[in-house]
């Protein structure tokens, strides 16, 4: 059935309904769509624009069509162009001459507008839950290694050495930004559109404010035009789910790299690794290459929505039915990959010695070497190339720093004595660090009291 048949002579082509229709995918709001209605249908009677028992019978009928589709007893299905038709079709069907009523001072484009929040707004929750969720795991792995050593890298070149727990911080810091992004995003897209009309507010006497309270907005949106065509909500959503699948893309490269024959910093859990069909030795991190993977999904409904939006005039344009499938794609792929990652995370085991071992074969001291030197009056420049010169006498011995003997550390510089074994120890080497955000235990014992403090607050 069409909402829209009064000024037509023919029926639409069969192909163009197919076309123009959204049900097969707005039918995932059916559940804000009816309570959208709802608060319509209240606020209505509470302006005696309709009477109280049109409402009771409207709400009772809404309510029923909900708990149907609830239970599998009332299907969805393609006779109807969009989950609005369909729920009005079956409401009249319910109640008779009443349901005539819904729409009344109401278009599908304020609808649409208000059902899309209603359920980017659920969603946003969701994410955030789930957030929350991950952050705890890395907050778990931080206050368990704070003095689990590992090498810190540059260009994926071992550079100096830190604690897994430092490295989890960053991590942390990623997905705080990230939590911190959603709300800014729910905040800013919490206002009421319902009532704006098709896009010139309507000339019944309605109560937006009302209505908006109803439904748990902040108040009610100011411009009826800007309320219809506004998607910039799902634009920010879109580019919060961007940078969340960037950092699990990025935390999941990690993974990958450590999970490597030749690294081996971690065991995943087999209950989070797949294997291979012929290799029988294979132990594959295909849940990490999944969430990289998915991640340009993500970034191609961005763009796909940015680019939508970008050429359309004032006010509702059908365009913008096109704001569905990806960020309803976005969404579930972003929810998937956080609560998969974090249940992988949580499975792994770190191997604490074989992290240490590498830290101290890269030559991760060797700026704590220079170091050493600066303190006993060497300029740091000159410093820089008695270590060069150290690190190559090593590299030809294949040692470490701190297994080169002290005479041959004296014949390239006469500055050094025994201490400086102790200087260039791994656990010097992280434990002065300090400063604030640094691998230290002091500064990192700082850091994950306030994050301590701060999961507390979600
Ligand atoms: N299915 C439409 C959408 O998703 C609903 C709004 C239709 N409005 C209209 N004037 N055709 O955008």
């Amino acid at each position: 059935m069409k909402l829209w048949g009064g000024r037509f002579t023919k029926e639409t082509n069969q192909l163009v309904d197919n076309f123009n229709a959204s049900i097969s995918f707005d039918q995932k709001f059916y559940r804000e769509d009816i309570t959208g209605s709802i608060a319509h249908v209240t606020m209505l009677a509470k302006q005696g624009i309709i009477t109280d028992e049109e409402k009771v019978s409207i709400i009772d009928g809404l309510n029923g069509i909900l708990t149907d589709i609830d239970n599998g007893t009332l299907i969805i299905d393609d006779s109807n162009e969009d989950i609005h038709s369909f729920v009005e079709a079956n409401l009249i069907k319910r109640i008779g001459d009443a349901g005539k009523k819904l729409h009344t001072g109401r278009s599908r484009n304020d609808q649409v507008a208000l059902d899309m929040k209603l359920y980017v707004r659920g969603e946003i929750s969701e994410l955030e839950e789930l957030l929350k969720h991950l952050l705890n795991t890395i907050h778990n792995i931080m206050k368990e290694n704070i003095d689990t050593y590992m090498p810190g890298f540059t260009h994926l070149q071992k550079a100096q050495p830190v604690t897994l727990a430092h490295h989890m911080g960053a991590y942390f810091e990623m997905f705080k930004r990230d939590l911190s992004r959603l709300s800014d995003t729910f905040n800013r897209m919490n206002y009421c559109p319902l009532g704006s009309g098709a896009l010139a507010g309507t000339t019944y006497p309605l109560d937006r404010e009302y209505t908006a309270s109803l439904l748990n907005f902040r108040g009610a949106t100011n411009n009826s035009m800007d309320s219809v065509a506004d998607r910039d909500y799902i634009v920010e959503l879109l580019s919060d789910l961007s940078l969340i699948m960037m950092h699990l893309s990025r935390f999941s490269e990690e993974v990958i790299i450590w999970n490597s024959n030749e690294y081996q910093f971690i065991d995943m859990d087999d209950s989070y690794s797949t294997g291979s069909s012929i290799m029988p030795q294979k132990k594959n991190p295909d849940i990490a290459e999944l969430v990289r993977g998915k991640t340009g999904r993500v970034y191609g409904a961005l763009i796909s929505m940015l680019t939508t939006l970008k050429g359309i005039p004032l006010a509702y344009n059908k365009d913008m039915q096109e704001d569905k499938e990806f960020t309803f794609d976005a969404i579930d792929t972003a929810k998937g990959c956080i609560s998969l990652f974090d249940g992988m995370l949580a499975t792994m085991k770190f191997n604490k010695d074989n992290m240490a071992a590498s830290a101290k074969n890269g030559f991760t001291n060797a700026t704590d070497a220079a170091d050493y030197l600066v303190n006993h009056g060497v300029p740091f420049r000159d410093a820089h190339g008695i270590v060069g010169q150290l690190v190559l006498y090593c590299i030809d011995h294949n040692i470490a720093l701190d297994d080169m003997p002290l005479d041959e550390y004296k014949k390239i510089s006469p500055v050094f004595e025994e201490d400086i074994y102790d200087a260039i120890s791994m656990k010097t080497c992280v434990e002065k660090r300090n400063t604030i955000g640094a691998p230290g235990m002091e500064a990192m014992s700082k850091v994950i009291a306030a994050n301590e403090t701060y999961l507390k607050t979600l």
